[in-house]
């Protein structure tokens, strides 16, 4: 068996990676380790907004979802009153896990061990033998569940394990201008088409938030049958066209890419473009209306990609959105969950077909979503090699770039689309937090 040679003190090792990134360096190291995962749950998971789960997954009184935030199991549960609590998912009498199912609607939580018993809301209600037992001394308004600060920006709630963090509006900041273009398809906004793909992959979350921040350096590669059979309409190049935005200082990334020859928003229904350029900013329809692809990610582990599918050649498609958590479950390795975003105005049928390309490019199954995790495992299982300890990889691509003067949003954008500059925000962030200086 092959002895690993003791790495750098992790103290160390975070002050000379944050340096590294400055100077367009990152450690493989970073992308499969055992003591970096323990950190980043600790000092990241533990202190930054976390997406927990779209609104409309919990429309109704008492519909919930399980999620994590870093290793911690939370229901998340719409009340009575239609108020949305995210709450350990422990029992407060010896630590039982109390709702051992992904989703479900319910009003009340019982113990299946000793039968404590709480509203969804996470009050503790019944209690056996409460008078015999506990003699008047167990007060249950001191025993409920323990609660998770929750806020949500457009129908996306977020969970905060940081009493003293920022607002979730100051934590996304500008990226919210961008986040709209997802989220505010037509009046009605969006809805998720079904509960999401989950599953587990046996790679670091880092390199799908890396990829999803605007890696549009890899989609004519990886795929590359994408574009020779079509699936990409009008795509031309990627490589030059468009524009890489981060926010600076926030981790918050995405690249736009966009066509010359494609049609403004391209791929949705004309009912919903006329709601769109209502719903939307001049700023942002300026932005957005020459979008063919956006592909961006909140910091840390939240993506989103808009884009047109064609079965056609030549024919514009059918805009899908996918939402996709990569939630840490130990090094190297992480759970998946992909989620199909909708307009809720929309007619049925184009939710289903949107739905259709979505799990055919994207879904579990779906042959980008093959064509990418083919490459992130191998990246994963590569960065846990002894030899790997001290490779760093170049994140050198546009540190000579100056940001275009001429563009309408928030944020700093560079031309041309791809570059490395939203990668070296994004860690800039990690690095940040990992130091406890976030
Ligand atoms: Fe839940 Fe005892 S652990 S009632
Ligand atoms: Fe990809």
């Amino acid at each position: 068996m092959t002895t690993r040679p003791d790495p750098t003190p992790l103290a160390d090792w975070v002050a000379s990676t944050r340096e590294g990134i400055r100077d367009g360096r990152f450690p493989a190291r970073a992308f499969n380790d055992a003591d970096v995962h323990a950190l980043e749950q600790e000092r990241l998971f533990s202190k930054a907004w976390c997406f927990l789960a779209h609104e409309s997954e919990i429309p109704s009184p008492g519909d919930y979802v399980t999620r994590y935030i870093a290793n911690n199991n939370l229901i998340v549960v719409r009340d009575e009153n239609g108020e949305v609590h995210a709450n350990l998912n422990m029992c407060r009498h010896r630590g039982n896990v109390m709702c051992k199912a992904e989703l479900g609607n319910a009003s009340h939580f019982r113990c299946s061990y000793h039968g404590w018993t709480y509203k969804n809301s996470g009050e503790l209600i019944g209690v056996p033998y409460m008078k015999e037992g506990y003699e008047g001394r167990l007060k249950r308004k001191e025993w409920g569940l323990v609660r998770v600060r929750v806020e949500s920006y457009e129908g996306l709630l977020f969970g905060c394990l940081d009493p003293e963090a920022e607002s979730l509006a100051d934590y996304l900041g500008d990226f919210r201008f961008y986040l709209d273009l997802y989220l505010k398809q037509g009046a009605e906004g969006v809805e998720v088409h079904g509960p999401p793909d989950h599953w587990v992959a046996e790679t670091d979350w880092k390199i799908c938030a890396e990829n999803f921040a605007g890696d549009g350096y890899h989609t004519p590669v990886a795929h590359q049958w994408g574009f020779n059979l079509g699936y990409f309409p009008s795509s031309g190049s990627t490589h030059s066209q468009g524009w890489a935005v981060h926010v600076p200082g926030k981790g918050h990334g995405i690249g736009l890419g966009h066509s010359p020859n494609f049609p403004p928003f391209g791929g949705f229904p004309d009912e919903l473009v006329e709601d769109m350029r209502t719903s939307l900013s001049p700023e942002q329809v300026a932005v957005f209306e020459k979008t063919r692809t956006a592909v961006g990610t909140v910091f840390p582990n939240l993506s989103f990609l808009m884009q047109p599918f064609s079965l056609v050649p030549g024919e514009p498609g059918v805009r899908f959105v996918t939402m996709r958590l990569y939630h840490p479950a130990g090094p190297g390795r992480m759970e998946m969950y992909s989620w199909c975003l909708v307009p809720r105005g929309a007619d049925q049928a184009y939710k289903d077909e949107a739905y259709r390309c979505y799990t055919l490019a994207f879904g579990q199954a779906g042959t980008f979503e093959q064509d990418d995790f083919e490459n992130w495992t191998k990246v994963t299982r590569s960065a846990e090699s002894t030899m790997v300890r001290d490779v760093d990889f170049p994140y050198i691509m546009g540190m000579e770039s100056e940001p275009d003067p001429e563009f309408p949003g928030p944020g700093t954008a560079l031309v041309p689309y791809v570059n490395d500059t939203n990668f070296r925000n994004l860690w800039s962030r990690w690095g940040d937090y990992l130091a406890g200086e976030a």
